[in-house]
């Protein structure tokens, strides 16, 4: 493998408020794409790596919107109501702090992503349009292009980017894949990455990871190909402490397509129905055609997502058809709004399920719930700070408390950009050389331990879908000691094989991502082991302590190996 070290980055000309910062942002979703917007305003030098194209992103997927309570809210709304939605679907399990932030500061992030060109859909006063969505009190999702959010945001955002690197205030460098992290007297002072076929490296004085999620990890997702835990992976193998991996959000409604349909219609992307559809008054209904979610919930279909995906979950299960689906009819908006409607407010949609042979306006959508975003991820405190001196994490990857047990309906788009931002802000306050402080740590977890138990024969050979089609039958919407103790067994096995603790060494980018899910797969499992009781996205349907049960691994003793062997990768200086 050829090794290039590149020179270090140009110091930007002129004042500026960055004190000449050189900054490396992993990623291009919405968190990536608008700190490293703001961070080369501010006169940082700022590269941006992605490993596709731009547009390559969950944020280019994202539907239903950004949630924000402005200057003119809904009759009624307050940023006190967003909060308190925002605590409830999380369960209890939120950082109140982190959630204060997000909401109160919303609003002048919203501007921030107006002055970068993002237009949001107006009603006929020209007012902001405000739709619903589940769990939220109040009508507050602003939305782009009806549904196609986050097509609107990023494409607004990477002209931006480009009109920057034009300019050259900030250099781009996709199909870049970021493979490990330099470190330098336990501070992060760069990365290596492929690029071109080759193993290169770059230095600066801090790296944010915006790298998304992690839907690849399970055989129904509604994330992109690239959601790959990438940035997860490299955090961990750095030591930085990652937290709440426990809790992985299943989005109740994404369409389910026989394979065949997928093949004629000649696209394999996952096709999410978004919440805001059940906001606009969709509603579930199982194969005999009866609408069972008002004997779950008292909020029926606008229920807290958890609680809707765990519903159908155990309803297709009460019917004995555990892995089948049941079905959203958006009929009835149509009837009660008028022809046409689905088709001007939900146009991508409409398009998409015409594509896949359903009439949305006549027909019911075939649904089931699929993997959708994670709530855990590296432990920053309110600044984007991880436990590593020298590296910031932002969006999906990062794990400010916010989410808590279980996310709010679009309040993922709104914490890449108000931490995004936040990081950005330390990056050119934070001493640079010096040995790192936390100031106003908020919140410190304990590192999530990758398990190395006794191997269980049987698992077969490893393969990325093998993993999937592993995570989703035992570590789903509804788990069990048993499952998560045979998921992390053949984990295990697969592991000791695999060596994912360790950056791979080989330059086929595939084996990196495969490498990563299986570290984040094991990350997330013993998470998963550790909390025997239920809470939010994590529902244990046995609720029988694992610690009572025959075989049990003892904690001490995975705890022991998992350091011994996170200490052997770090030789990346
Ligand atoms: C959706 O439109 O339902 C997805 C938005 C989100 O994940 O918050």
């Amino acid at each position: 493998m050829t090794r290039e070290s590149e020179a270090r980055m140009a110091q930007p000309n002129g004042s500026d408020v960055s004190g000449g910062r050189r900054l490396i942002v992993v990623g291009s979703g919405i968190a990536g794409l608008y700190a490293a917007l703001l961070a080369s305003e501010a006169g940082a030098d700022v590269v941006l790596l992605t490993k596709g194209a731009l547009a390559d992103s969950n944020t280019y997927y994202a539907q239903g919107g950004i949630s924000a309570v402005l200057d003119e809210p809904a009759p009624g709304d307050t940023v006190a109501a967003h909060i308190a939605d925002t605590l409830k679907a999380g369960g209890g399990h939120c950082n109140p702090d982190a959630v204060q932030v997000l909401c109160s500061e919303a609003r002048r992030d919203i501007a921030g992503l107006e002055r970068f060109g993002v237009r949001f859909d107006v009603d006929d006063d020209g007012d902001p349009a405000l739709g619903l969505e589940a769990a939220h009190s109040a009508p507050r999702i602003l939305h782009a292009g009806g549904d196609a959010t986050g097509a609107g945001i990023a494409n607004a955002l990477i002209c931006a980017v480009l009109a920057a690197q034009a300019s050259g205030t900030i250099r781009l460098l996709g199909h870049a894949r970021t493979t490990a992290l330099i470190q330098s007297d336990g501070r992060v002072t760069g990365v290596e990455y492929l690029h071109d076929g080759q193993l290169k490296s770059m230095h600066a004085d801090a790296v944010l990871l915006a790298t998304g999620g992690a839907g690849q990890l399970f055989a129904q997702t509604t994330n992109p190909s690239v959601a790959t835990a990438d940035g997860l992976a490299l955090a961990w193998r750095a030591g930085a402490a990652v937290a709440d991996l426990e809790f992985f959000q299943f989005h109740p409604t994404c369409m389910v397509r026989t394979a065949e349909a997928a093949e004629s219609e000649g696209n394999q992307d996952p096709l999410l129905i978004s919440e805001a559809v059940r906001g606009e008054g969709a509603i579930l209904v199982d194969a005999r055609g009866h609408r069972f979610m008002p004997g779950y919930h008292a909020d029926a279909e606008l229920a807290p997502r958890d609680v809707v995906s765990r519903c159908i979950a155990l309803h297709l299960a009460a019917l004995g058809d555990p892995n089948g689906h049941v079905y959203l009819d958006a009929r009835v908006i149509e009837d009660a709004r008028g022809a046409g409607f689905l088709a001007r407010r939900f146009p991508t949609i409409t398009r998409r399920t015409g594509e896949a042979g359903v009439d949305w306006t006549k027909d019911l959508v075939p649904v089931a719930p699929a993997a959708h975003y994670w709530m855990g991820g590296v432990s920053t405190d309110l600044h984007g700070r991880t436990t590593v001196p020298g590296l910031y994490a932002a969006g999906e990857v990062a794990c400010t408390g916010v989410q808590g047990a279980n996310r709010l309906a679009s309040n993922s788009l709104l914490e890449g950009l108000v931490f995004g931002r936040r990081a950005v802000e330390s990056v050119l306050s934070d001493s640079p050389a010096g040995r790192f402080t936390k100031p106003g740590w908020e919140f410190d977890r304990t590192p999530g331990p990758g398990p190395r138990e006794t191997a269980f024969a049987g698992p077969g050979e490893f393969s990325r879908s093998a993993l999937r089609r592993l995570m989703t039958a035992k570590v789903g919407v509804l788990r069990t000691g048993t499952q998560l103790r045979e998921a992390g067994a053949a984990l295990a096995a697969w592991a000791a094989g695999v060596r994912p603790e360790s950056v791979p060494e080989v330059e086929d980018p595939r084996e990196h991502e495969d490498a990563n899910l299986l570290l984040a797969a094991q990350l997330l499992v013993h998470a998963a082991r550790g909390r025997h009781t239920s809470l939010g996205a994590h529902y244990r349907g046995d609720g029988v302590p694992e610690a009572h049960t025959a075989g049990a691994v003892a904690v001490e003793n995975i705890d022991t190996q998992y350091t011994m062997s996170r200490k052997a990768s770090l030789v990346h200086d």
